[in-house]
């Protein structure tokens, strides 16, 4: 069996001032607007629910579960909606929340998706970026921060469901038996 080992980013520190200084920013722009907020779960559950806490708008909130066919660190690309949204968002402003952009895949999917109920803006809010894994043209409006391409844990990110209840941000490697 292959076993990996977790190298600490970001602290919980170094999320927090990041979450605050995004939530900072929302507050700003959307002022005085209808504002929904679309997670993507599972991943973005704690990063919403932090976000959440420091907004200083009200907002909405709501859940969509996408697959994406493949386990582990690849996904093939192909995606299908598995939970919907249950409110309405025709006029609406959305913001979609999500952990981690890698292929862009799962967020332009998401976001061609979305529009098609007539929102009055589809926005994208994401913790963290691999712009290096870019494979279709989709960028943040709010990035928390941009990450090297190496596969990340924890703040609710998993590696086959382990590691989500981590409070701190880690990227995983193998251990080369070999080499122990
Ligand atoms: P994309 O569609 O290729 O951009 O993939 C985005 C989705 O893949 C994210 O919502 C994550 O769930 C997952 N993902 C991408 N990179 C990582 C990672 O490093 N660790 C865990 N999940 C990841
Ligand atoms: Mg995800």
């Amino acid at each position: 069996m292959e076993r990996y080992r977790l190298h600490p980013l970001l602290s919980q520190e170094k999320i927090a001032s990041i979450v605050e200084h995004l939530a900072g920013q929302i507050s700003k722009d959307y002022g005085g607007r209808e504002l929904v907020l679309v997670c993507i779960l599972k991943g973005a559950f704690m990063f919403l629910s932090d976000l959440v806490r420091h907004l200083r708008i009200p907002v909405q909130v709501d859940f969509v579960r996408l697959t994406s066919y493949g386990s582990g660190m690849e996904t093939s690309g192909i995606i299908e909606i598995t939970k919907d949204i249950e409110i309405p968002i025709e006029g609406k402003d959305v913001l979609i929340i999500e952990d981690i952009i890698d292929s862009g895949r799962t967020l332009r999917f998401l976001r061609k998706r979305l529009s098609l109920a007539n929102p009055h803006s589809v926005k994208i809010c994401a913790l963290l970026d691999k712009k290096a894994r870019r494979e279709v043209a989709v960028e943040a409006d709010y990035l928390g921060t941009e990450v090297d391409d190496v596969f990340i844990v924890g703040y609710g990110i998993d590696f086959n469901e382990d590691y989500r209840h981590l409070p701190e941000i880690y990227y995983v490697t193998p251990i080369d038996p070999a080499k122990e």
